[in-house]
């Protein structure tokens, strides 16, 4: 869709049907595997990419819509800020609230990131401490493998303000969702055991690092019997990724980035926040002239400033209905597709993937042979490092440390986490198994990988 005028008639909310559309497409509309191929031409050649799940990919059609908002706001800024950008914005948000079943569009809101969102919600718990609202020693719920960033603004909104913090402890690997489940409420039966009222609980909906899906419905209706004032879904990847329907899943606050499993160029996320009185009161921490006016609003304007990753969501949603099943359909094939790699590198190498293959998202966390005796997050990054320097192959790599574990008795210790988006091929994989199978071949330890 071109950003002309005449496309504004539809920022109303009243022809949002864009589901439906998809339906429609003939099978000749369906994307084909070279024009998948020329999409992603951008990306560097040669190079196995395997972490989609840090920063995204944008195909070469977006970036030249993306392009063409920066020109049309360029060309005439006045007219663009006075006559377009609002109606565009909520455009996008009205695509995003039918996407993510919301009831009402103004319960969402598009801000540049998950560690925005993070602020927002956490900047209000922040207040709460320091209005008198809540005492010294209230708590907030979180995972041990939360997102750093996000384990910092806990820090600085939470802690620093007097209150405390249960932490939930996930086993690694994983066998079952019931672990999951068995770890938060035995955390949240001690919180309250010392006496803790537990204003906010933060759950990931795909942790980072290690890689699950966390049964986060059951674990919202846990919050809700045991009395947690307020859930928030870090749902970084999830949107693409895992199905997203809000009102099933119950929180108060839910974000998802758009620039990871999504195709939105960097970058931009929805934040979600379910009416309530307290909606009033939850503000973007960049304050500009929209403030008090209700956080969707607020947020689509905080200065003078790049838009256009918000503005292409509606020619994102068509390129994703070039793909059979639209996003469903692209989160199920890549979900089944890394699976699959990631049985063919744990029988490669002899190991086992971290979780039943039904937790896994588009992302496995794959075991690496002992034999490479990665034994601290330091080794970890330095294999990352050798892989991308000297064999062109872009994965993260988690080190999972074992209680009682003795130098040398053969326990995996280190896990690929490999995702897959729809660019990625076989070989990217087989890339990957053979730089692993050479390194325990030549008798590597990651002790004697030094940093590049
Ligand atoms: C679980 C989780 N939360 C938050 C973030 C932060 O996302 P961003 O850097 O886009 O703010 C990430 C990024 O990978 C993540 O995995």
């Amino acid at each position: 869709m071109e950003p002309t005028n005449d496309d504004d008639h539809r920022a109303n909310g009243s022809d949002h049907n864009h589901l439906a559309k998809r339906s429609k497409l003939s099978s000749s509309a369906l994307v084909t595997d070279s024009e998948i191929r020329a999409e992603f031409a951008h990306h560097q050649s040669g190079i196995a990419r395997i972490n989609n799940g840090s920063f995204g990919s944008c195909p070469s059609s977006i970036i030249a819509a993306q392009k063409r908002w920066q020109l049309h706001f360029l060309q005439q800024p006045d007219d663009f800020f006075f006559n377009h950008l609002q109606k565009r914005i909520l455009h996008s948000r009205t695509i995003i609230k039918d996407l993510i079943n919301a009831e009402h569009v103004d319960e969402v809101s598009l801000v540049d990131n998950a560690t925005t969102a993070a602020a927002i919600v956490l900047q209000h718990v922040g207040w709460a401490f320091a209005e008198g609202r809540f005492q010294k020693g209230d708590a907030v719920v979180m995972l041990h493998c939360a997102f750093q960033a996000v384990k910092k603004s806990i820090e600085a909104y939470v802690t620093r303000a007097g209150g405390s913090v249960i932490v939930v402890h996930l086993p690694f690997p994983l066998r079952s969702e019931e672990e999951i489940v068995a770890e938060f409420r035995k955390a949240l039966a001690k919180g309250k055991a010392n006496g803790k009222k537990v204003r906010l609980a933060i759950i990931d909906h795909i942790t980072s690092m290690p890689c699950v899906v966390v049964p986060v419905r059951d674990l919202v209706k846990i919050c809700r019997e045991e009395g947690v004032e307020r859930v928030f879904v870090d749902a970084a990847h999830a949107i693409g990724n895992v199905h997203v329907d809000v009102e099933e899943i119950g929180a108060d606050f839910y974000v998802s980035n758009l620039h990871k499993w999504f195709f939105c160029p960097p970058s931009v996320a929805f934040l979600y926040c379910r009416k309530s009185p307290v909606s009033p009161d939850l503000h973007h921490p960049v304050v500009s002239h929209e403030y008090g006016n209700g956080l969707a609003i607020e947020s689509a304007w905080i200065g003078t400033r790049d838009y256009s990753s918000q503005l292409v969501i509606p020619e994102v949603l068509e390129f994703i209905n070039r793909f059979e099943g639209g996003i469903e359909g692209i989160r199920m094939r890549n979900h089944n597709a890394v699976v699959e790699m990631g049985q063919m590198l744990a029988t490669a190498w002899g190991t086992a993937l971290g979780c039943p293959p039904d937790m896994c998202p588009s992302m496995a966390m794959v075991g690496l042979p002992a034999s490479l005796r990665i034994l601290s997050d330091n080794d970890a990054l330095n294999l990352r490092t050798r892989l991308r320097g000297h064999f062109g192959i872009e994965v993260p790599i988690h080190y999972q440390e074992i209680k009682d574990f003795q130098d040398g008795d053969g326990c995996v210790t280190g896990y690929v986490r490999i995702s897959h988006q729809v660019y990625n091929t076989v070989d990217d994989y087989l890339k990957l198994k053979d730089a692993i199978l050479q390194l325990v071949h030549e008798g590597v330890t990651c002790k004697m990988l030094s940093p590049e």
